[in-house]
């Protein structure tokens, strides 16, 4: 698929909204991810007030895409009732890489910035959203309109690859 191979992550955005549409692409695209005996655990945070961007920049050192980015989505987990609570990480991961491949798609840039299992990550945005204990954050995802192109990168390494044996 064209899109997996040019998805690269953008970490500067032009000064241009997301229009509300690819917004709820990008949310749609993350709840069709599989999971766990089903259990979708995600939930999310669009943000787009400058002033909560500011601040949801400050949870780490690494998040300075979201200074320039128009709207950061916060991806959270419910971990309350959930069938497979071992699994929860792996499914919010195939959400995570879903909602980047539809903004490749939607001819978007954006980043998944790591948040899980980091306490103090996890903690700094637990306190910004005044969120619940069952609410456990798990990546941030920064997205907009960018000059800089997603863009193929070969990868392949035939090294890495094993059959029938190690
Ligand atoms: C679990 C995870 C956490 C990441 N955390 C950050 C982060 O905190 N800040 C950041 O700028 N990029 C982050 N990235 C993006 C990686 O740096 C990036 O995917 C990697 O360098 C490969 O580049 P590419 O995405 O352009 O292929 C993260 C990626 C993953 C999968």
């Amino acid at each position: 698929m064209d899109i997996i191979n040019k998805r690269r992550s953008i970490r500067k955005f032009i000064d241009k909204p997301v229009e509300s549409e690819k917004i709820e692409k990008l949310l749609i695209a993350a709840m069709q991810a599989p999971s766990a005996k089903n259990q979708q655990p995600w939930e999310f945070i669009v943000v787009n007030n400058r002033k909560i961007l500011d601040e949801l920049s400050k949870y780490s050192n690494y998040a300075n895409a979201v200074l320039t980015a128009p709207v950061s989505i916060v991806l959270v987990s419910n971990i309350e009732g959930l069938q497979n609570p071992e699994f929860w990480e792996q499914d919010m991961s195939a959400g995570t890489e879903n909602m980047l491949l539809e903004a490749v798609h939607l001819g978007l840039g954006a980043v998944w910035l790591g948040v899980n299992p980091i306490q103090e990550r996890m903690d700094f945005i637990k306190k910004l959203f005044d969120l619940p204990d069952n609410i456990i954050p798990f990546s941030v995802v920064p997205t907009g309109y960018t000059e800089r192109e997603n863009k193929f990168v070969d990868r392949f390494n035939k090294d890495k690859i094993h059959y029938n044996k190690w």
